[in-house]
């Protein structure tokens, strides 16, 4: 029986070469398990750098001094005359009060009722909201009105020119100045203490 004689060109398979860099040495490719390997540390580095940019963003102070929500820092001309009306401070939302027993008081400038802004009274010598008709002493005490409690206060620390200092405690009493000369207030309008109730 005659053989078949193939006229096909016969073909040699080679392996494909590998790619070589400029230097021409052998570029190996990675292989899978080193390919999820370099993804893996890719996503760790990545949560690692989000969690760090988070804790600055939580450690840095958000507000800058002298806007709402930062501290102000007011010079002894800023303090108002014992028993005297008190001082505005428009941009800090807050009021300074300097009452009979010479104690200063930061007082924040919002109605603890429905959130409008009581004015002071220089012929009644009150705090007195032009909503619902609330009034509150020159401390911020609750006088009448449907206002449910005292007026709140912000955490201050008084710099004495002696260089004693004296701070607000917990709930927010007026600080007793105790015949020292004030040398600045700082006014933290980022803590607000809320008073119990009407007293
Ligand atoms: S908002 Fe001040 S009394 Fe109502």
């Amino acid at each position: 029986m005659a053989s078949v004689v193939s006229t096909e060109p016969k073909t040699r398979v080679t392996a494909a070469p590998q790619p070589k860099s400029e230097l021409g040495t052998e570029v190996l490719a990675p292989t899978r398990r080193e390919f999820l390997y370099y993804i893996w540390g890719a996503s760790m580095a990545m949560l690692l750098g989000g969690s760090g940019a988070a804790i600055v963003w939580f450690a840095l102070p958000r507000f800058k001094e002298g806007t709402f929500g930062g501290v102000f820092n007011l010079t002894a001309a800023r303090v108002p005359q014992p028993n005297g009306a008190p001082t505005s401070i428009p941009e800090g939302r807050f009021w300074v009060s300097h009452t009979a027993n010479n104690e200063l008081v930061v007082l924040y400038g919002v109605c603890t009722h429905l959130g409008c802004l009581p004015k002071w009274s220089l012929s009644n010598h009150r705090f007195e909201c032009p909503c619902h008709g609330s009034k509150f002493e020159l401390d911020g005490l609750y006088i009448e009105g449907p206002a449910p409690r005292s007026l709140d206060r912000f955490e201050t620390t008084i710099t004495f020119t002696d260089g004693s200092t004296a701070a607000s405690n917990g709930t927010g009493d007026p600080i007793p100045l105790e015949g020292r000369t004030v040398l600045n207030v700082a006014i933290n309008t980022g803590k607000r203490i809320k008073r119990n109730g009407k007293v």
